[in-house]
């Protein structure tokens, strides 16, 4: 009794434990890792974590964080999974109105670029945007990042894109950062007045990637809207030649870049991505072996999106073996949008990634965490679950991690804990 009240006097406390897991798995570090080291993860069995603030305090076996700590809350995990929070690196969440219609038409043989010549596509989404208030976009985004979280995902890149005039696109934006303060999802935001060339512009393009230059990129770091710049480098949009002139502008006012490129043809987007020092390249699909060297050259991390071509109807897919055998450290992404992609789940895009990509769920897993935060910036704060790190922790239903990715078409997320809060809990109720 005298031993054991001793022992109890002299256990640190910690505001929260998280306990009862059959495994915690992580992959390591705060830089991205590729080729080998994507699938070398850390798997503690019957591990646990304790949460001081908003910080990871301790992370190892059940049995040895139990002796240590003396726990104000604690979250019983029931023989599920530890693992971080999900960050998903590409995402377009800011629109009003839905696009179902195109869906139908794809179905009966139309292509995306097709969609897109009608005035479709994003044209159709941006007739939303500039019709809606920004109560109404932002009502709209913050059930989005309530599904987000639900599904495991506490840190998205965000972009605007369905705006294309100054005001609309700062409108979104502004969206964005009220979203960030009211909502427990780590919002990165992106600028992409580059998505589409707005109707007003149809017959002076060059005009518009004036505008972008001298007026849109400005007043956007001017307030200080986004940390990057996007574009969409494509045959019918954006050719290489406006790309690096928008990109080198959006460097110069000191915002990172990230890029689509290469997607529904290759023209090199890939390898101007690297020379122009991007954080990510994005897509992919049609990438070229050179492309892929100065990628890796470059250290751009490749965001894939494996579900966007199954949506699309697309047969080309990115060719992800061959990036992790030239050592690129891969993140997956959902690209949430109205047109070309309207799941929000990192865990099923994870199933498709290991079926189509051929990913062990190691990889997918630390595709999913460690290198989109990384490719966010956010390597040394999110994406592990290691101490020092932000309490940023997914407990899901699976015995493991393997049967996190075998097991998809359902949500496996049984509780989040974002910044250190239980934000979800399924076992407390919809109230937790
Ligand atoms: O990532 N490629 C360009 N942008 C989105 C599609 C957006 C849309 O169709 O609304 C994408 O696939
Ligand atoms: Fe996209």
């Amino acid at each position: 009794m005298e031993t054991a009240r001793t022992t109890e006097r002299k256990r640190e406390p910690c505001d929260l434990l998280i306990v009862g897991a059959a495994e915690l798995a992580t992959p390591l570090g705060t830089t991205p890792r590729g080729g080998a080291a994507l699938g070398q993860i850390h798997v503690i069995p019957r591990g646990a974590v304790a949460v001081r603030g908003d910080r990871l305090v301790a992370v190892g076996e059940e049995r040895d964080l139990r002796a240590r700590f003396e726990a104000a809350e604690t979250l019983d995990a029931q023989g599920g999974t530890l693992v971080p929070g999900f960050v998903d690196a590409h995402t377009h969440p800011v629109f009003l109105g839905t696009r179902e219609q195109e869906f139908e038409e794809r179905t009966r043989g139309a292509t995306y670029v097709e969609i897109a010549a009608r005035g479709g596509g994003i044209l159709s989404s941006v007739r939303g945007v500039r019709g809606a208030s920004s109560e109404e976009l932002l009502a709209a985004l913050l059930v989005r990042l309530d599904r987000f979280l639900e599904l495991g995902t506490t840190a998205i890149e965000a972009k605007s894109g369905y705006g294309l005039s100054t005001a609309d696109e700062i409108k979104c934006l502004e969206v964005l950062r009220q979203a960030a303060r009211l909502h427990p999802v780590d919002i990165a935001t992106t600028f992409l007045g580059a998505h589409d060339f707005p109707p007003e512009y149809r017959d002076r393009r060059s005009a518009y990637v004036d505008l972008l230059v001298e007026e849109m990129l400005p007043a956007v770091a001017q307030r200080g809207l986004a940390e990057y710049a996007d574009i969409f480098t494509e045959g019918h949009v954006f050719s290489l030649v406006d790309t690096r002139r928008v990109m080198e502008r959006a460097k110069e006012l000191g915002m990172g870049l990230r890029l689509h490129v290469d997607q529904l043809t290759p023209l090199g987007g890939a390898e101007l991505a690297a020379e122009l020092g991007a954080a990510s390249a994005d897509h992919l699909e049609h990438v070229s072996p050179a492309g892929i060297e100065a990628l890796a050259r470059a250290g751009v991390v490749p965001v894939l999106c494996p579900l966007v071509p199954l949506y699309l109807r697309q047969a080309q897919e990115a060719p992800a073996r061959a990036m992790v055998d030239a050592g690129l450290a891969l993140a997956l992404s959902t690209d949430f949008n109205p047109g070309s992609c309207t799941a929000m789940s990192l865990t099923d895009t994870m199933t498709f990634a290991a079926l189509r990509y051929r990913m062990g769920a190691a990889e997918c897993l630390t595709a999913a965490t460690l290198n989109p935060a990384c490719s966010l910036g956010r390597g040394h704060e999110i994406g592990s679950l290691e101490v020092g790190k932000r309490a940023d922790v997914v407990v899901l239903d699976t015995p493991n991690h393997v049967h996190l990715v075998y097991d998809f078409g359902r949500n496996p997320v049984r509780a989040v804990v974002v910044r250190g809060k239980v934000a979800r809990d399924r076992l407390r109720g919809p109230e937790a």
